[in-house]
């Protein structure tokens, strides 16, 4: 079986991610969404928020599952018995950092690759950080997060 995990922070989920989601739950198995619990970044919603506002926008597909975890990825693609990491790359400035991260996690655990898939052109330019401060502003997202994640969105700031 050939399980693979797409980790983020989804803070929150974008149309963006859920392209990658989509697109990367047909070409394995199992996806396993793996939401970090990141210390190094303030999240706006909290990681059991987006474990369940990604459930919300992934229940059209059958074979992904979503789950928080800590630590390092590689422990969490071994617990979870996966041995391929999902990203997407938006532009050739996520190259670099993605190439690192490649790296370093296939040395930690050469039995783990890192397939990497294009980003929807009309979604390259999106990030959860955009998302956030049009919202902050009172901006519209509708074209950025599905409704129900734009609710919870606005709902922070209002
Ligand atoms: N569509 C829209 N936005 C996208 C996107 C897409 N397809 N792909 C990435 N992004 C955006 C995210 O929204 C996020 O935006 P933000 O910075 O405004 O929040 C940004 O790109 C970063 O992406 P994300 O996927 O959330 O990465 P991250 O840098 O927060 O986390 C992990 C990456 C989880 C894979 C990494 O930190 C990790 O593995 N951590 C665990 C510890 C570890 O093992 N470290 C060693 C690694 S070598």
């Amino acid at each position: 079986m050939r399980i693979a995990i797409y980790p983020g922070s989804f803070d929150p989920v974008t149309y963006g991610h859920i392209d990658i989601i989509e697109r990367a739950s047909k070409i394995c198995d199992k996806l396993i969404v793996g939401v970090l619990m990141n210390s190094s970044k303030s999240p706006l919603f909290s990681v059991e928020e987006r474990v369940n506002m990604l459930n919300e926008v992934i229940q059209h597909i059958d074979n992904v599952e979503v789950c928080s975890f800590s630590g390092l990825l590689v422990d969490f693609a071994k617990e979870m018995d996966a041995n391929i990491i999902v990203r997407g790359l938006r532009a050739i400035t996520d190259f670099e950092y993605e190439f690192q991260m490649a790296h370093a996690n296939h040395i930690l655990n050469s039995e783990i690759d890192t397939v990497f898939l294009t980003t929807n052109i009309d979604y390259s330019y999106l990030s959860s950080s955009t998302v956030k401060e049009v919202a902050g502003f009172g901006g519209d997202i509708s074209q950025f997060v599905p409704d129900v994640i734009a609710k919870k969105v606005y709902n922070k700031y209002s």
